[in-house]
């Protein structure tokens, strides 16, 4: 039987066809979105700015790794600024046409919101610049000799972008960004209050010993705790009187096989096979992706930012090297010839 993979991508689906939960507990405001309190003060000024001036925002990118809050965000803003949002993603606009509907559809002070915007195509990318920069859309009629070039206005729009990695994305749109924002990873204290907000919800009973526990398991990934909480709710439903205790969330967390740090499988067979195989690294991505049979994408943007984020991973210009915390954690002796060695004193 396959593990149920809690930290990986379902997310593929719930990003773009919210369940009914996921609506229920996006937060609206800047009050309920918990967290990430510079990117909030940064946002909050530039959002009493354009108010004031009675103009739209500045193009906002936020970056970062799935789960942390960027399409809440898009909408989040969207209802700070009173705007009304309309919600895509990059692959969903196959042609300049398109983006050049979806452009005149818009009004004035709207947001447009893409999503994964670094997987836009390259034709899309050029027309949206000019309507980035200018709120013009330069679109060509016809082909060949008799083709026409049409210049359109278009609303005064604000882009939000959201994607994994700005690595991927083109720098002329980048660059064509006021803000651009990176999201970090949550502190365990501010995963536990998003997971009692969502306890809240809905209507779980869980402690605060409960919260704190299962908080400390979450990758520290608002989407994850959420996730978490709704697994082992089930399993306290079926297994308890329905309260999520210390006890229930051991034995719950147990059989997801999600450990202290909130590892699954994957990522200790990960680190596993990186110690035996290689001596503990460094080893490229795609030999990564060899060594889980999982994608490149799927260990660049899920597995490997929270290792590195914790200090099990780390980055080195010759790919990723094992630290001696992931030796202890995996409960390995460190080889005495290896340079990490070092780094325990
Ligand atoms: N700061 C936050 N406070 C409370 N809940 C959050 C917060 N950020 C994200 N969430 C929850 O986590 C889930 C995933 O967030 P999402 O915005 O879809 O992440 P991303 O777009 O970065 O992948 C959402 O359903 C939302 O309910
Ligand atoms: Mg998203």
């Amino acid at each position: 039987m396959a593990v149920e993979r809690i930290v990986m991508d379902p997310a593929k689906s719930d990003d773009h066809i919210p369940e009914e939960f996921e609506i229920k507990l996006r937060p609206h405001d800047f009050t309920n979105y918990i967290g990430q309190d510079r990117l909030k003060k940064n946002l909050k000024l530039a959002i009493a700015a354009a108010k004031k001036r009675g103009e739209p925002l500045d193009h906002i990118l936020l970056y970062g790794p799935p789960g942390l809050g960027k399409t809440t965000m898009a909408s989040v803003i969207a209802n700070e600024m009173g705007a009304q949002v309309r919600i895509t993603s990059g692959p969903a606009i196959e042609r300049a046409g398109d983006l050049a509907s979806l452009l005149t559809s818009l009004q004035d002070g709207d947001i447009l919101f893409i999503d994964e915007i670094h997987r836009l195509h390259r034709t899309v990318e050029e027309v949206l610049y000019s309507a980035m920069e200018d709120f013009k859309l330069d679109i060509m009629l016809g082909k060949g000799p008799s083709a026409k070039s049409l210049r359109l206005d278009v609303p005064k729009f604000t882009l939000i972008g959201a994607t994994t990695r700005t690595g991927a994305l083109a720098a002329p749109l980048r660059d064509r960004f006021g803000h651009i924002h990176r999201l970090e990873f949550y502190k365990t204290d501010e995963i536990a209050k998003i997971m009692q907000r969502t306890a809240g919800i809905l209507d779980i009973k869980i402690d605060q010993k409960g919260s704190d526990l299962l908080a400390r398991r979450a990758r520290l990934t608002p989407r994850i705790a959420n996730r978490i909480l709704k697994r082992v709710r089930d399993y306290a439903d079926v297994n308890g009187d329905g309260i999520i205790d210390t006890a229930i969330s051991h034995k719950a967390l147990d059989l997801l096989e999600i450990d202290e740090l909130g590892l699954d499988p994957v990522d200790r067979m990960l680190l596993d096979a990186i110690i035996e195989n290689h001596k503990g690294g460094p080893v490229g991505v795609e030999t990564l992706a060899a060594l889980t049979s999982e994608e490149r994408g799927t260990i660049e943007d899920f597995i490997e930012p929270y290792l590195l984020q914790i200090g099990l991973l780390e980055r080195t210009p010759r790919g990723r090297k094992v630290t001696p915390k992931a030796y202890r954690h995996l409960n390995k002796n460190l080889p005495k010839d290896n340079d990490n060695q070092t780094k325990l004193i």
